[in-house]
This record gives structure tokens, C-alpha cells and sequence, in this order.
């Protein structure tokens, strides 16, 4: 097997699907153009949906290209070994032309042959959709791996969880797809070892989607006029795998600003690892942000307001270590030269991104001199290890101290921050005054997308069945969303049992099979509850608040927003419960 770098890959990749017909296009945007869904770029069909709905594309129907693509939802796991908020995807497309045939005759031939990858064949291990009552079984994928000469034990059938893909709002041209990976050798993790796991044995390196259907966002599936292939290689990963590396980190992509940082801080990654993988990744999105051609500054709204979470944090994490003067722009430089061949944008709006990098800079020294100052002035006299709402906010409101921030700080001084006090300040304030883009730091939302938007009705519809279960004592005692899970924290003096997690999953779904329309009204907070209104909202006699109604199944005080329908919300799984402190259990839950 080939030891291969980021260079290297990118052009053979590129070189592979040309001498198959596809025409090179170059990556679009970081910034969607027409999808008002998503703040980001998340994939490599994501420009292309047009064409895989049956546009015609001026460079024909097979496709290559390498795409910018942003994922920020887990950005609090930045900093372990694998996660990256920029990465690029490699791609090769076929809009109505070539289907599961070539499409998996190219990916093996890519990944096996002697010119190109030269991956021996008996690392490689594929899987395959099992079906369910939407698509059937996938016997076709499965019969061309096996006409290819692979060996049945390295062909798996797995559920929709793992082989059905579709863009992260759930809505738009989707399918079975099957997906390749390597086997690192590790011994298995047990006898039903398999790419489903996570044990780091099988490390997934490429997806075939084949998209044949769309999806309805009132869920149900069409069938799309032309079948599409859309498949997916994660640049970095990739490189990180074939090479044998620990993390992605490790890959000669941050050799140079990891030399940087260690130069600068005396200090070596190896002991440091978490503030330098925040660091290396958050500047290297930064930078991509502020130089793209459709580039956005630094804001409170929307993708501003991303690019300044990220540079805040960023900042935050060289000053642990000790790197107190301004070096974002000799950073930023390292990340221009190293993409500048490949992006040439990035060496174009160079300008545009040191500037904007000095600006934050000084905005944010400002931020954060005072309010981590007040932090731990207010923190002296706390009384247990909660951070009051209160506070929080009024940290967040003087002195901008985002939210993020404080809870970092908490988190460095082992205390929590009572973030439904949070969101409660902040949505009197917002009621109190309505000059306040409400989009800036929504009620616990990630951001304004689809996506966690239905988990905010799931938020409700959760406590509406554990109260029909467990009694009207039971409360919402935090909620924490991101655009793919929800973490929703309650009392209750005991652990769930298997069963038990079965009995709130069906409840929560049937309650979402009711197709029942949500709708608000906004009026005083006594009326609200007089009316059986669930929410402590400590307020002023008179504040107005907004009451959520999912038809007689839940009332609550909530700033919103809500998806229409509860049928939009698919299907609920709890995936962890545990304990959030005495007496409260954490359930994390997802929908899919
Ligand atoms: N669209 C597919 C993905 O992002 C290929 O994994």
C-alpha cells in the first residue's frame, strides 16, 4: 500500500475518475447558495442537488471533484483524535448515467489497483442495506462486491442507521448506499465485531450512495425520476487511515502549524493535545470562512456567528498556552501556503482574512479580559457547584461573554452552568426587548436549521411522556441540541431499565405518528398558567410569553421555534442514558 499524502491523494483521485469519463468540476461555495436550511457546505452532493433532482449540469452527467465541506455540530468533540469542523470530500457523480455496476467497479478498482491506492484486498471489508419496509435489501450491491471477487465474510447487511443516506436535514435526494473500510488489524472487539461498531477495528474510508429516492418533508419517499450515484471519501481521514496514524492530526497536513505552535508556546503537542487540535482546526475553518468568495465576517447571527465561536475559541485555547501576543496571521499564513496550489482563493482574499483576524482578535481580548475576570469574581461566592442562569447571562449580556465560554469555564472549574436559567433570562430579556435578533443565541438551540428544530419538539414531546409515565413531578431540568441529538436531563430517583427506555421510546413515537399540528399563542404568563402551561418562568406580573400547544398532548412556555407538524420528526431512539447529577437521569436520543 502506497504512503500517501493530502497532494497526492486529491490528484490521483481526480486523475482515477477523469480516465473514466468524468469531468473535473471545481469545489462550490463553503457558503450554500439556495439552501436556507444549513449555515454550511456538509458534502460533496450538496451543490449538486439541483442535478441529482434531474437539472441538466454544463459538464455533463459523471462528475468529479474535491469539495470544502463544514460540519460543526460536534464541535464540542474537537479535540479528541478524529474529530475535524473543516474537511474536504472527494466525489465522483453520475446524474442519471452509470448505477451500482461502475459505480462499485471504480471504487474497487481505485482502491485495490496496483496505480492508485494498492490496498491489499483482504483489509478491505464493505457493507451493504439490509432493507426495511421503505427500500429492499440491497442484493444487488452485494452480488457485484461478490462478482468482484470478495469474500463473503467481508460483506455486511446493515440497518438504515447505517446505510441509508440522506442530507442532514432529512429532506432531499437520498438512498441505500454502501460503504468501504479498512481493516486496521486490531483484534475484534467481540463475536459480533463488524463496520457497525465502533471499537476502531473497521474505519470507514468511502460511501456509494445511490440515490434513486427523494424524501418529502412530510416524510414520505418518492422515487426519483433519474437514479444518481453520489459517493463520499473524507480527505483527511483517508490519509489518516492508508498511513497508519493514530489521529488526524498526525497527518503531515499539521506538521507545520503544529512546529509553529510549539515553537511559539515552548510548549510540545504531545502534552498538550487538546488546545492544540482546537487551535490547528478552528483556524484552519477560520481561515477557509474568511477567504471563500461568498466569505462572511465575524457576527452574532447565523454563520457569523460560527466563524466567531470558532476563532473565540481558538483564541481562548493559545492563550492556555501562554500565547498571549497576536500570531493568528502567521497562523493563517501557514494554512495560505500550505492550500494555496489547491484553493487559490485562500491567497486572493488573504487580506480579507488577516484582517479580519486582527479585528476579532481585538474585539475578543476585550470580551474576554473582562469577562473571565467577572467569572471568577462571581464563581467565589456561588453556594454549591451551579453556575446560575442569572449569572451566566448577565456575563453574556454586559460583557458578550458567549454562553460557550462560560460553560468551558465551568467545566475547567468542575461546575455546571444552569443553562435553562440561561435561556430563561435570556428570553425575558428578548420579551423585554424586542430590538434583540433573536436569531444571535437561541433558547439551547445549535442554530435555526430543520434539524434542531424538530429536536426542540421532540424536547417537549419527551417531557409530555415522561410525566404520562412517571407522574406531573417530573421536570425538564436541562436541554441541550445540536442539529443530531438531543441530551434532555429530568428527575427521577432511579436508573431506566431496558424496558423502560422501550416504553418512553414507543410512547414518544406514537405521540409522533399523531401527525398533530404545533401552534402558539403569545399572552401573559399568568394566563399561561392558569392554563396548565408547563415552564418555571420566574418573570414580572404581566410578561408576555409564548405558549407552545402540540395538541392536547403538550403545553409549554418556550421561546421556540417548532417544526408545524409532530409527523416531520421521524423516528425517536434513545441511544445513552445516564446520570446528570443526584436524582437527575440524562437521556440522549436521537431522530432518524
Ligand atoms: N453524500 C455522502 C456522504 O456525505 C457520500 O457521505
Amino acid at each position: 500500500m502506497k504512503n500517501i499524502d493530502a497532494n497526492e491523494l486529491r490528484k490521483s483521485y481526480l486523475k482515477f475518475f477523469e480516465s473514466k469519463n468524468h469531468k473535473i468540476i471545481p469545489s462550490a461555495s463553503l457558503i450554500p447558495e439556495n439552501d436556507p436550511t444549513v449555515l454550511f457546505t456538509t458534502a460533496g452532493m450538496h451543490p449538486l442537488v439541483p442535478y441529482l433532482l434531474g437539472e441538466h449540469h454544463p459538464s455533463g452527467k459523471r462528475l468529479t471533484d474535491v469539495q470544502k465541506c463544514i460540519r460543526t455540530s460536534d464541535i464540542e468533540s474537537v479535540g479528541d483524535s478524529s474529530h475535524l469542523t473543516f474537511f474536504e470530500m472527494l466525489g465522483n457523480w453520475s446524474l442519471g448515467d452509470y448505477f451500482k455496476e461502475d459505480a462499485i467497479k471504480y471504487s474497487y478498482e481505485f482502491l485495490t489497483s496496483e496505480e492508485y491506492l494498492n490496498i491489499p484486498k483482504d483489509r478491505l471489508y464493505f457493507s451493504v442495506f439490509k432493507g426495511d419496509e421503505d427500500a429492499p435489501k440491497d442484493e444487488e450491491s452485494y452480488r457485484i462486491w461478490r462478482s468482484l471477487g470478495v469474500e463473503e465474510d467481508h460483506i455486511f447487511f446493515l440497518p438504515r442507521e447505517n446505510n441509508f443516506w440522506i442530507l442532514g436535514s432529512g429532506i432531499g435526494p437520498c438512498g441505500p448506499d454502501t460503504e468501504m473500510f479498512y481493516d486496521t488489524g486490531k483484534d475484534a472487539c467481540g463475536p459480533d465485531c463488524s463496520p457497525a461498531c465502533d471499537c476502531g477495528k473497521y474505519l470507514e474510508i468511502w460511501n456509494d450512495v445511490f440515490m434513486e429516492y427523494y424524501k418529502e418533508e412530510n416524510g414520505t419517499l418518492q422515487k426519483l425520476k433519474q437514479k444518481n450515484v453520489d459517493t463520499g471519501m473524507g480527505l483527511e481521514r483517508t490519509i489518516t487511515v492508508l498511513n497508519g496514524l493514530e489521529s488526524v492530526y498526525d497527518s503531515s497536513i499539521f506538521t507545520n502549524i503544529k512546529e509553529k505552535l510549539e515553537e511559539l508556546s515552548h510548549l510540545k503537542y504531545i502534552d498538550n493535545k487538546k488546545s492544540f487540535r482546537i487551535i490547528m482546526d478552528h483556524l484552519r475553518t477560520s481561515t477557509f470562512i474568511l477567504a471563500d468568495d461568498h466569505s462572511i465576517t465575524p457576527s452574532n447571527v447565523g454563520a457569523g456567528y460560527v466563524l466567531r465561536r470558532l476563532l473565540r475559541r481558538a483564541i481562548r485555547h493559545l492563550r492556555k498556552l501562554n500565547i498571549n501576543e497576536y500570531v493568528l496571521t502567521d497562523l493563517a499564513s501557514i494554512y495560505i501556503n500550505e492550500y494555496k496550489e489547491v484553493y487559490e482563493e485562500l491567497w486572493r482574499n488573504r487580506e480579507v482574512v488577516f484582517t479580519e483576524l486582527e479585528k476579532e482578535y481585538n474585539k475578543f481580548s476585550k470580551t474576554l479580559k473582562e469577562g473571565e475576570r467577572l467569572f471568577y469574581k462571581l464563581i467565589k461566592n456561588l453556594d454549591n457547584n451551579i453556575v446560575p442562569g442569572e449569572l451566566a447571562f448577565k456575563l453574556f449580556d454586559t460583557f458578550g461573554f458567549p454562553i460557550e465560554m462560560t460553560e468551558e469555564l465551568a467545566q475547567e472549574n468542575h461546575l455546571e452552568v444552569d443553562i435553562e436559567g440561561f435561556n430563561k433570562a435570556f428570553l425575558e430579556h428578548q420579551e423585554k426587548s424586542r430590538t434583540i435578533d433573536a436569531g444571535a443565541f437561541k433558547g439551547g438551540l445549535a442554530d435555526n436549521s430543520f434539524e434542531s428544530t424538530k429536536y426542540h419538539t421532540l424536547a417537549h414531546l419527551l417531557l409530555a411522556t415522561l410525566q404520562e409515565i412517571y407522574g406531573k413531578e417530573i421536570v425538564q431540568k436541562g436541554c441541550n441540541i445540536t442539529t443530531e441529538r438531543i441530551r434532555f436531563d429530568f428527575n427521577l430517583d432511579h436508573k431506566l431499565s431496558d424496558e423502560e427506555k422501550v416504553k418512553i421510546e414507543t410512547r414518544v413515537n406514537e405521540m409522533i405518528q399523531t401527525n398533530t399540528p404545533v401552534t402558539f399563542k403569545e399572552e401573559s404568563y399568568e394566563d399561561a398558567k392558569k392554563e396548565g402551561a408547563h415552564g418555571t418562568f420566574s418573570s414580572k406580573y404581566g410578561t408576555m410569553v409564548k405558549v407552545y400547544t402540540i395538541g392536547n398532548l403538550s403545553k409549554e412556555i418556550c421561546g421556540g421555534p417548532h417544526v408545524e407538524n409532530t409527523g416531520v420528526l421521524g423516528h425517536f431512539k434513545i441511544v445513552k442514558e445516564e446520570s446528570s447529577g443526584a436524582g437527575i437521569r440524562r437521556i440522549k436520543g436521537i431522530l432518524e
